[in-house]
């Protein structure tokens, strides 16, 4: 077998691993998320699910990912397998390493083909503020952002670029490639995300002189225990899966370049850190902070169009406005490139892994596989004429949120329940802090699964009360032109599962 490769350094490690947590997840996910789900009536079930479910199940994917690359597997399926089968039969522990392995590329695949075309949207955003597009006033912003998405150049062209990004780092590994990169691209979203953070702390209202920066992070940091409810619950609890990569194998991937004896508890603690570092405290303090200061409490409720809607809005009233806004589009998209990489760099070490492609033809075809994967979410805005992004939406509440949640519960499964007392052998292994017995027992084997459980039992009622189980979803079914486009993105997501199992299935049992 060819000799893995590994991290050139601790730093690299580090980086790389906070590369890939730290996304469009913590920058433009993260404050529409708080501000829709109550800003400080979100924090508290994020900062518990942090704690007792993120931080544990982290750890977890750090030994599951060490432990796998140790026999020379880089993805989940044969990971998965390899803890089970210290407990339970053979056939068994296939079964349950395909499910995984199947459930990980269905995410890597289709989350990262809708991922990307943001990120590309960000590349984009970042040309046009530079060069000052729609710094007239009299442009409407929202309207800007519809002939975007509409324009078949601009999406294709920046979409493109990122994809080749991608392609090129990937192929030159993981030292020369994915390391080197997070040690660039690291630094430069720490400064851009300070000087953003700066501005928008110094920010005076226009609009009405009672909204200013500080009343937005009230917003933010106030607890408010009386509002407390169930679906900010589930918001927040999907946020620090979403936020930390869990569930999607790519912290394993990552973790299966280290060395045996590398530290795990330490450095996944402080990859943690920093993601939450750049979520609540950079993300926190420059979005929600600009849009409280320019559009008060109603403005932050608007969603997912914050980022491109209503902070350009905010930019061009602000003095520099397009310089800021530059740097915020970038930010963007580094922050998303290094986390892109990492489900791009998945899939090249599986086909590398289990199929012995070479790592550059390997990439190349993961490259030709996002742009065919991409299309369907490039191509509804501009065929139906409509904003509503349907595929992706469809996508992005299965392989985006339900799936990671599943796939965390089956993690669990095989890294604690059936690998027992080797788990906390190899997390504590080559360790400066040690996890204590009580807390793997308690903790990782009780109150983590039990949380992640919860989490799972209630977004199933809540997607089913949504009506998203129905073969035509209530949130389509008054608008007839979008209906194909999410019944094709059904078709994607169950062709593509299918499909993968049965490859892990057979790449496992060639073992
Ligand atoms: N943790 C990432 C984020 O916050 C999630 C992610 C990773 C999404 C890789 C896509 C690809 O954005
Ligand atoms: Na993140």
């Amino acid at each position: 077998m060819k000799k893995r490769e590994h991290w050139g350094s601790k730093i690299g490690l580090i980086l790389a691993m906070a590369g890939n947590a730290i996304g469009l997840g913590n920058f433009w996910r993260f404050p529409y998320q708080a501000a829709k789900n109550g800003g400080g009536a979100f924090m508290i079930p994020y900062f518990i699910a942090f704690l007792f479910m993120g931080i544990p199940l982290l750890i977890i994917e750090w030994a599951q990912g060490r432990y796998g690359g140790k026999y020379g597997h880089g993805t989940l399926g044969p990971m998965i397998y390899l803890q089970a089968k210290e407990s339970v039969g053979h056939k068994f522990a296939k079964v349950l390493g395909a499910l995984a392995g199947a459930i990980a590329l269905s995410v890597v695949i289709l989350l990262n083909s809708y991922y990307n075309h943001v990120i590309g949207w960000t590349l984009g955003y970042s040309f046009e503020t530079a060069v000052g597009k729609y710094m007239d006033k009299s442009i409407d912003t929202a309207g800007y952002f519809v002939g975007y998405i509409q324009s078949p150049f601009r999406v294709l062209i920046f979409w493109i670029i990122t994809l080749a990004i991608l392609y090129y780092i990937t192929s030159n590994g993981v030292n020369k490639g994915l390391e080197r990169l997070a040690i660039i691209a690291m630094p430069a979203i720490y400064i851009f995300a300070i000087i953003l953070l700066v501005r928008a702390l110094t920010l005076g209202s226009p609009v009405n002189p009672e909204w200013n920066p500080i009343k937005g992070l009230d917003f933010l940091w106030s607890p408010r225990w009386n509002e407390l409810n169930w679906s900010a619950t589930l918001a927040a609890a999907g946020q620090i899966f979403f936020t930390l990569s869990l569930g999607m194998g790519i912290i394993q991937n990552y973790a299966s370049y280290m060395r045996d004896e590398d530290d795990i508890v330490t450095s996944a603690v402080a990859t943690a850190s920093l993601n939450e570092f750049a979520e609540v405290i950079l993300a926190g303090t420059i979005v929600i902070p600009i849009a409280f200061t320019f559009l008060g409490a109603e403005g932050l409720k608007s969603g997912v169009g914050l980022s491109f809607i209503a902070l350009p809005n905010v930019f061009r009233n602000m003095a520099g406005g397009q310089i800021f806004g530059t740097f915020w589009f970038l930010l963007l998209f580094f922050a998303g490139i290094t986390s892109s990489i990492a489900m791009f760099n998945y899939l090249t070490a599986f086909l590398e892994e289990e199929f012995g492609v070479e790592r550059k033809k390997g990439s190349l075809f993961v490259f030709l596989m996002y742009i065919i994967g991409g299309l369907p979410v490039a191509l509804e805005p501009i065929l139906t004429k409509t904003a509503d992004l349907m595929y992706l939406t469809e996508l992005d509440n299965w392989v985006g949120t339900y799936f990671l949640v599943l796939l965390g519960l089956i993690e669990v499964i095989a890294a604690v329940w059936l690998f027992k007392a080797k788990g906390l052998e190899e997390i504590n292994k080559g360790s400066y802090w040690k996890i204590p017995m009580w807390f793997y027992k308690l903790i990782m084997s009780f109150i983590t699964p039990a949380f992640i459980i919860i989490l799972l039992v209630f977004s199933t009622i809540d997607y089913a009360k949504n009506g998203y189980f129905k073969l035509i979803p209530d949130f389509v079914k008054d608008n007839s032109v979008l209906i194909p486009w999410v019944i094709a993105a059904r078709i994607v997501l169950i062709v593509i599962f299918i499909s993968s199992f049965i490859l892990t299935y057979r790449s496992i049992s060639k073992k």
